[in-house]
């Protein structure tokens, strides 16, 4: 067979197609999976110089100088100039800034290497790989073979590896992380919050059957009236299953062994959807969170997962969790822990930051402005704190592109399919910040349409904009609150408009009969800076602020049903250079960047208290 015919042959029954992303697969920890975090080796590649040749043309697969093949060095002429291994190496998961100076302000892109042995396959089994987050474009290739590629630093994302690519050993895993920022990004080129790159998040190879259950949710159904379901003890539970692909005849079984409840639905096709209902729901609340062991399963392939049931809603003015009124005391957080400058990741790091979110007596958090890691709605759950959810269409997005408005609906998308069986999770947020013009209502409204298609049992809100004015009569008018279920608003009297008494006199005008809620508001303290309150950054300045607000939130409208100032703890910021108070924190946290409980942080704990005691 002449050479040539034989190579094109090879090429096409090895090549494999780069294969878009799979369907997320929820739960991963509920599933079969080997943990592929630890120690991997990388290369700083700020001209690309492993993905273009020197005419930045983009490297054929087979190009042995690009950085996703394995460096082969056959005798002691070969020429090769590139290679991973030891010191050049980062920790998986982690952002990278953290890690070396060198990567402190470090934007562009880093490949990341390392190796895996795997069981062979059986015959009726896939393998994916699955990521929790990397921030912000991810390339993924498996020995020397592109699996997909992905945007968005804040969601997870898996890709199937095709069985002729995986081998049993050495399998050559490489990824390539890309954090610049550009405008027609989600989040786009101005940010208050570090640039944090790299592979943030768990990285797992996954088994599974070759039809499972990719996705699936269990909830009260949104049309029960609550308060007849509770008189009557009797609740309706609906659900949906969702598989990778259309199963032949064949059985799924959900069962909640507590309420000795086991329910078989025949499926064929790939997806059903089904309801049933219950006696004696123990309800989810900051109380009670109430969280059920549910075992679901396809053909005997079971994956285990913790669900609480809860119901939430508004009416009117009110916000009504399990047919209850309910006031929101929150707190605002990023997902970092400060002492060590870097992004949370861990149940540790989340643990961490929940315990002083219950130090503070809050029952909510708003986790801004991009989904937060796993772990971070998972402790929620367990430990009854409301979240806020949001994704980061931050400020000024371009919100005339469609290709921006995809991306952000892939976000949103990937947010709520990770974390729509998580009872914590009431409020998805499309938004902060956004400056009101036509083209944004439209890019936000069909923002806020989809979120309601994907999940209509939770609330969709957004951080909308004030309209201030000298009379100090305040406007909460923002068009968006025609179709938001909460009017939100981040409001800085006395820190970006007049000084902390500024609030005093502010009076407040809602345009919309629903809850109202302020998504922010705050001050900056340079922690164990003390002076007369006057003295703009001191510990007395935020405390001084924080009485005055909390003077005005008691003058409120009816509408008042909530807040989650700004913010838990200081954060990095490259927008905040101040050389003395600042040099890079965001310092407005109610505790300092080395754990240190400012002044304020006992203001706004002893509201939480008289509120939780009123
Ligand atoms: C804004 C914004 C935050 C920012 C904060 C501040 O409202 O939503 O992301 O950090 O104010 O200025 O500190």
């Amino acid at each position: 067979m002449k050479k040539s015919f034989f190579n094109l042959l090879l090429l096409m029954i090895t090549s494999v197609p780069a294969s878009s992303q799979e369907d997320l697969i929820v739960n991963i920890d509920g599933r079969e999976t080997i943990s592929l975090n630890g120690t991997w080796n990388n290369i700083i590649d700020p001209y690309e110089t492993g993905f273009y040749n020197y005419r930045y043309k983009e490297r054929d697969e087979n190009d042995p100088e690009a950085y996703w093949n394995r460096p082969v060095v056959k005798k002691k002429t070969d020429r090769v100039e590139h290679g991973y291994q030891a010191p050049y190496t980062l920790q998986v998961p982690g952002d990278w800034n953290s890690q070396r100076d060198v990567f402190k302000y470090y934007e562009g892109s880093v490949w990341y290497q390392r190796e895996f042995d795997t069981q062979d396959l059986a015959e009726n089994e896939r393998a994916y790989l699955y990521f929790g987050a990397v921030n912000y474009e991810a390339h993924v290739y498996l020995n020397g073979k592109k699996l997909g590629s992905h945007k968005g630093g804040f969601t997870p994302f898996n890709f199937h590896i095709p069985k002729k690519i995986l081998k049993s050993e050495n399998n050559f895993l490489v990824v390539k992380v890309d954090n610049k920022r550009h405008a027609q990004e989600i989040p786009t080129l101005n940010t208050d919050w570090w640039n944090f790159g790299g592979i943030t998040r768990d990285v797992k190879l996954v088994v599974v059957p070759e039809t499972f259950i990719s996705q699936y949710e269990l909830h009260l159904s949104q049309d029960q009236n609550i308060q007849q379901a509770k008189e009557k003890e009797s609740f309706e539970l609906e659900g949906r299953i969702q598989l990778n692909r259309a199963a032949k005849q064949s059985k799924v079984r959900v069962e909640i062994p507590e309420l000795k409840l086991t329910k078989s639905f025949p499926i064929t096709g790939d997806e059903l959807s089904f309801n049933f209902e219950v006696k004696n729901l123990d309800l989810w609340s900051p109380d009670n969170p109430k969280l059920y062991d549910i075992v679901f399963s396809l053909n005997g392939n079971q994956i285990n997962d913790k669900i609480g049931f809860r119901k939430i809603e508004t009416s009117g003015k009110d916000i009504l969790l399990n047919g209850e009124n309910i006031f929101l005391r929150g707190i605002s957080i990023h997902e970092e822990i400060a002492q060590d400058k870097r992004r949370a990741y861990s149940r540790e790091d989340a643990e961490q930051l929940f315990g002083y979110v219950q130090d503070l007596n809050a029952n909510m958090v708003r986790l801004a402005h991009y989904p937060h890691n796993e772990n971070m709605t998972k402790v929620a759950d367990s430990l009854g704190i409301l979240v806020w959810s949001e994704i980061p269409v931050y400020w000024t997005i371009d919100f005339e592109s469609e290709k921006v408005l995809d991306k952000a609906k892939q976000q949103l998308k990937e947010m709520v399919i990770r974390d729509r069986n998580k009872a914590s999770v009431i409020i998805w947020s499309v938004g902060n910040e956004t400056p009101v013009s036509p083209t944004r209502n439209q890019f936000m409204k069909s923002l806020i349409d989809q979120a309601k298609v994907l999940d209509d049992t939770r609330l969709v809100s957004a951080a909308l904009e004030v309209g201030y004015n000298e009379e100090g009569i305040n406007h909460i008018d923002d068009p968006l609150g025609e179709y938001t279920d909460i009017v939100s608003v981040n409001e800085y009297l006395g820190w970006y408009g007049g000084l902390p008494d500024a609030a005093q006199s502010a009076q407040w005008e809602v345009a919309y009969n629903k809850p109202l809620f302020f998504s922010e508001t705050g001050a900056g303290a340079k922690a164990g800076y003390h002076a007369e309150k006057e003295n703009r950054w001191s510990e007395e300045y935020q405390e001084w602020l924080y009485k005055e607000q909390i003077a005005m939130m008691k003058r409120m409208p009816e509408n008042y049903s909530g807040m989650s100032p700004w913010i838990l703890t200081d954060f990095r910021s490259p927008r905040r250079n101040h050389p003395v108070y600042q040099e890079g924190w965001n310092r407005k946290g109610l505790i300092g960047n080395e754990g240190n409980k400012k002044k304020a942080f006992y203001i706004l704990q002893n509201y939480y208290n008289e509120l939780e005691n009123q």
